[in-house]
């Protein structure tokens, strides 16, 4: 593979939150935002940590950010006696470049300060030691100077709804090294160690302040003479020890110094690349933009753990409340499905685990099985508050049902379930809490279901279908169709399970006593209400869709009266018109395709892609893989790009109303692998076999690249005709 560079040679202050999300590095473990080393919690420096959440009064529940070992500043001293610091955006810089080295997880930056110095900064999150962090610092001077460095272990993070330490103690300071240890709220414990050297003669000096604990090192250059610095600091917390204190000092004293470290990083990294590496032949910006989105998918896949899941917004920040949405099962899954079958396990293990949350929600709600946390957070617990959007004109919080009927949300985890055994031929997750999920599923979707009765169908009424904007609708397509796969899969997982797992679905129905609710779901799987199609073949988004007023995305757009306006809701601009967020039924006949056929896909492409606002990253890709269905590789280019681009060019919106929602958007990047795999390259199980069915953009001459099925290495080589 060759080296793919992202740079950027802006340090434009409002750029800031874009580059920090389009330089992350990261390790599963954690995410180190794309932050200069001078920047601080302002310019949204952050070390965010998957996994751990924490709530601070009435604030909304987020993942921690752990105190920043990376804060690094330079000063040169004046003849004065004063230290000018060598930091951006203030002091005059000749040339600056940031750089992420994707095949070996690098950040980079080269700034030539104007005064003479040149400051080269590199980092990286360890890929294979994750709880380790390092960095080395090269200033060159051109004219002989003194200088000063302050490496500083910040524990003055960036919080959303923080503050979330209500103490930190500094213990380990001593030369050489530094460490914190800060406990939340909940009581949790985050502990930061870190050592570091200076090549040259230097003084050192260690301060405590307030949150902070600062190295002071003067050192003196000749004319043309470098001094280098390296760092290594170490992570943990309650949640992987009892002492996360002691291990992270253990981890940083006996890691090796920063030259094997990256050896290591690199290997680790070009490891995993072999295994993920795409190859768009005729295409290179198409190839990088892709491959890109697959570096932020493998630096944030929870390698290290055996039941974990992935955030919508990865591990960019706080955004999002750190929550694990459907974006993983329906958008990333297929992507680690492909590429590494063990993380792919891991996240769906992470549903196993929190079936209790989900049974919980389901009886608040006075329903019955398990009703699946909309913004998931450990345990299952559900982050999703009834007020996720601020109105931006009263500044009110704005009532929302995202988290009561988004219960689509059930049926994604199902299918992520479903994805793994097809895939993988590996049918232990259901023996391993994987039925059990299937049956609570099922008698949830039950439980909603609503009989008139003057009708012969059930239905599901006040529902919220992957398009936002129209809330408390009746009988959504996407949701109807996902319901009754959820009965059907349980049926047939359970029929399978009595079949090849006797003991299994004796110690299942002991369990749970469902037997005789087979029946039941049955009836279900047939009784629920068919979405409406008109002759066409367009199928209706939901009950009374088409008699929705039918403008264009522009004339909704037309009417906003605030950038920010949040077009959903009661009263949003698009809640009565046939403009939606996202891709709905598209997305239903993406994830069930085997049951439509190219008519239907070409009718309901035609005639949502223009009602469509693209207001989510996890739509476009949705309408690449149908244009792909349909033949139409060139329509389908641009919308694979925009999902393969999200974060190359920090599109998707930033702000929901006035929340901020921002960070890096793993969804469409793996939404960008599946219109590769699904839509390019036309990929099929038939009998347990994969098949391609190519239909590539003209300009590409040929694809290349690995998966693994059913324990196979795979190697997909497929030509232009
Ligand atoms: C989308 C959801 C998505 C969430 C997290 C929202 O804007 O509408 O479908 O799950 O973002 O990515």
């Amino acid at each position: 593979m060759r080296e793919i560079v992202v740079t950027t040679h802006s340090y434009d202050l409002g750029e800031l939150p874009e580059l920090g999300n389009r330089f992350l590095i990261g390790n599963g473990y954690m995410g180190v935002r794309g932050t200069l080393e001078e920047y601080d919690k302002e310019q949204l420096a952050a070390v965010n940590l998957a996994g751990i959440y924490d709530r601070c009064g009435d604030g909304w529940r987020e993942p921690l950010n752990a105190p920043n070992p990376f804060s690094l500043r330079l000063y040169r001293r004046e003849e004065d006696g004063s230290d000018r610091p060598l930091a951006l955006p203030s002091a005059a810089c000749d040339q600056h470049t940031q750089s992420l080295l994707v095949r070996e997880g690098l950040h980079r930056r080269d700034t030539r300060f104007s005064c003479g110095v040149r400051w080269q900064v590199e980092r990286l999150a360890h890929m294979e030691q994750v709880h380790l962090l390092a960095l080395h610092a090269v200033a060159t001077a051109k004219e002989a100077g003194q200088f000063c460095l302050k490496s500083t272990l910040d524990g003055d993070v960036w919080d959303i709804h923080g503050p979330h330490y209500r103490e930190m103690s500094f213990p380990t300071a001593s030369e050489h090294q530094h460490g914190v240890e800060a406990v939340t709220n909940e009581g949790d414990t985050v502990a930061v160690c870190c050592r570091w050297s200076l090549s040259t003669p230097h003084h050192s000096a260690t301060a405590v302040a307030q949150r902070k604990q600062e190295a002071i090192l003067d050192f003196e250059l000749a004319a043309g003479q470098s001094a280098s610095f390296t760092l290594i600091a170490a992570v943990y917390t309650s949640k992987d020890c009892k002492e996360p204190l002691q291990a992270a000092r253990a981890a940083v004293l006996n890691a090796p110094e920063y030259d094997e470290l990256l050896a290591s990083h690199r290997a680790c990294w070009a490891k995993l690349w072999e295994r993920a590496h795409v190859q768009i032949l005729g295409d290179d910006p198409a190839e990088e933009a892709l491959n890109v989105s697959l570096y932020h998918l493998l630096s944030i896949a929870p390698r290290h753990a055996s039941s974990l899941s992935v955030p919508a917004r990865g591990l960019s920040g706080q955004t999002y409340k750190g929550a694990i949405f459907w974006d993983t099962e329906m958008f990333m899954l297929d992507f680690y499905l492909a590429v590494l079958p063990e993380v792919a396990k891991t996240l769906l293990r992470y549903r196993i685990d929190t079936l209790e949350g989900a049974r919980a929600k389901a009886r608040e709600y006075g329903l019955r099985g398990a009703f699946y946390a909309w913004e998931s957070q450990e345990g299952g617990y559900d982050a999703c508050s009834d007020y996720n959007v601020t109105d931006v004109f009263t500044g009110r919080p704005m009532r929302t049902y995202f988290r009561d009927k988004q219960v689509h949300i059930t049926s994604a985890v199902v299918y992520g379930l479903w994805k793994y055994a097809r895939w993988t031929g590996d049918d232990s997750l259901w023996r391993e809490g994987g039925a059990e999920v299937l049956i609570e599923a099922a008698r949830f979707y039950h439980s909603l279901l609503i009989k008139r009765v003057e009708k012969d169908d059930d239905e599901l009424w006040n529902v919220i279908g992957p398009d936002e904007y129209h809330e408390r609708v009746n009988n959504n397509a996407y949701t109807n169709e996902m319901a009754r796969f959820v009965f059907e899969q349980t049926l047939e997982v359970c029929a399978q399970l009595k079949r090849d797992a006797p003991e299994a679905y004796k110690a299942l129905a002991q369990k749970l006593s469902f037997e005789e609710e087979l029946a039941s779901f049955q009836q279900a799987a047939k009784r629920l209400k068919k979405p409406t199609i008109r002759p066409d073949g367009v199928m209706e988004q939901f009950d009374g869709y088409f008699a929705l007023e039918d403008v264009t995305v522009d004339a909704v757009r037309a009417r906003l009266k605030d950038p920010k306006e949040y077009w959903g809701g009661a009263y949003g601009v698009a809640a009565h018109t046939q403009v939606i967020k996202q891709a709905d039924v598209i997305t239903l006949l993406f994830m069930l395709r085997e049951r439509y056929d190219a008519q239907t896909l070409r009718a309901n492409y035609d005639y949502y892609l223009r009602r469509t606002e693209h207001g989510s990253s996890l739509s476009a890709c949705m309408y690449a893989l149908a244009a792909c269905g349909i033949g139409r590789p060139e329509e389908a280019y641009p919308l694979f790009l925009k999902s393969a681009r999200a974060d190359l060019d920090g599109g998707g919106k930033q702000w929901a109303g006035l929340v901020y929602i921002g960070g890096t958007h793993p969804a469409a990047a793996g939404g960008a692998y599946l219109a590769l795999l699904w839509g390019f390259l036309g990929l099929k199980i038939e009998g347990n076999q994969l098949k391609t069915e190519p239909r590539l953009p003209k300009k590409w001459r040929g694809v290349q690249c690995r998966l693994w099925y059913r324990g196979q290495a795979q190697t997909l080589s497929v030509q232009q005709p």
